[in-house]
């Protein structure tokens, strides 16, 4: 079903169901407002950690807290009608055990109002995924560059080329095993990533991936050109928000500057104006 027609948020099941079915539409968003605007076109809302650089200015995501992730989470959802919404677990709160990692989701999820979480990692995050989903949290997987490890992968490279290949599919076998009901590929080569979404039984949801994945994601701030930092190659800017609203604010300045605003429309006479008969 088109997220247009669609009534009533999917539930991760839902989702799981649309394998190789019509292509998954996901977006970023971290605040009421721009959930506002994709709720109808989105099969899901992602609250990424990726608040941390968008949003706050950190260099990475790894300073992002569990604070920020559901402050994010409770304005997101706010604006969500239609779309489920899927909250990322951040950094330090689910690799020291699976009891760490329930704990922390099941806090996302009762004070968020989310419908799942998500979490980076492999085969090694394998008895954590497993140990959510037995408990009632679903989870999605991420695999492939997973930001929150920059710092032993080297930072933000592809994934996946040559031999690396095999572990890549290892581990979109695992978290499909464990349970996952889907699983974000990010920046692996075209040919993997097509690979793994024939092998495994979960939509794979791509992100510099391949469009034969069985959904799409990216950082809404990137594909409106208004996060600008820098651009991954994986990222088509379909606006160029960032742009615009610098020359607004510039055209604001100027006619502070010299008076032209306020102007007499928006200012107010001593007395009410007489209503017309
Ligand atoms: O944090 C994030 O925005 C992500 C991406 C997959 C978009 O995890």
């Amino acid at each position: 079903m088109s997220a247009t027609a669609r009534k009533t948020a999917p539930l991760p099941d839902d989702i799981r169901a649309r394998k190789g079915g019509t292509p998954i539409v996901s977006l970023t968003a971290y605040t009421t407002p721009m959930a506002e605007l994709m709720d109808a076109h989105c099969d899901f809302v992602l609250v990424g950690d990726s608040v941390g650089m968008v949003l706050h200015g950190l260099p990475s995501t790894i300073g992002v807290t569990m604070e920020m992730m559901i402050l994010h989470g409770q304005a997101v959802k706010r604006g969500l009608r239609q779309a489920m919404m899927v909250v990322d677990m951040p950094f330090g709160s689910y690799e020291e055990s699976p009891q760490q990692a329930f704990r922390n989701a099941a806090r996302i999820m009762s004070e968020t109002g989310a419908g799942a979480v998500k979490l980076e990692g492999g085969q090694g995050m394998a008895e954590t995924i497993a140990f959510l989903v037995a408990r009632g949290i679903p989870v999605m997987a991420h695999i492939g560059l997973t930001p929150q490890s920059i710092n032993t992968l080297g930072g933000y490279k592809v994934q996946g080329r040559g031999a690396a290949g095999t572990q890549l599919m290892a581990d979109a076998q695992a978290v499909a095993e464990a349970g996952a009901f889907a699983v974000v590929l990010e920046k692996v080569p075209q040919t993997l990533a097509d690979r793994i979404t024939a092998d495994v039984p979960i939509p794979t949801i791509g992100i510099g991936a391949s469009a034969g994945c069985d959904g799409q994601v990216l950082v809404v701030d990137d594909m409106l050109g208004l996060f600008t930092k820098f651009k991954p190659k994986f990222v088509k800017r379909y606006a160029n928000l960032g742009e615009q609203a610098e020359a607004a604010v510039a055209a604001y300045a100027e006619e502070v500057r010299t008076r032209a605003f306020p102007a007499v429309d928006h200012v107010f006479a001593d007395a009410v104006p007489e209503a017309k008969s």
